[in-house]
């Protein structure tokens, strides 16, 4: 299984970013750690701060990779580039948030972005990513 893992803007700045909601490690370690879990799946990452970088990547993947884990950062909120890249696209995407977004700013309780995905995971920190690993190992989506 092919499941790529996609970051967007200021998720560079894992474990140095306002540590008390995201969290102190960095998201490479993560990674690293997820690659050695689970090493019957295909992993790869790519995180950008850059909008339109991210709508080529979904162009890139999303019409022969098994799934996309997507984290938009403050674009979820805004971005009707990426909402409608992922409706164009055929690989399913989980959209994810390390903060629960609706224990926070009213701003980041709508999403443009989740009616074009599979499902939501938020708020359970590094691990929401994880679960989502999961939710495409474990059901037919
Ligand atoms: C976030 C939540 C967003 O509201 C915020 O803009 C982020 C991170 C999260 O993972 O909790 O950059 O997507």
């Amino acid at each position: 299984m092919k499941l790529l893992i996609v970051n967007g803007p200021n998720l560079n700045l894992l474990g140095k970013r306002e540590p008390g909601i995201y969290g102190s490690s960095s998201f490479e370690a993560f990674f690293s750690s997820l690659v050695s879990k689970y090493p019957l799946v295909d992993f790869s990452y790519f995180q950008s701060n850059v909008e339109g970088e991210l709508v080529n990547k979904l162009h890139e993947v999303g019409f022969d990779w098994d799934g996309i884990i997507f984290n938009a950062g403050a674009y979820t909120h805004t971005s009707i580039a990426i909402a409608d890249a992922i409706a164009g696209i055929k690989t399913p995407v989980i959209e994810v948030h390390i903060s629960n977004v609706y224990a926070r700013e009213a701003f980041r309780h709508k999403s443009l972005m989740a009616k074009n995905c599979k499902g939501i995971i938020t708020g359970f920190g590094l691990q929401s990513y994880e679960l989502a690993i999961q939710a495409f190992l474990s059901t037919n989506l």
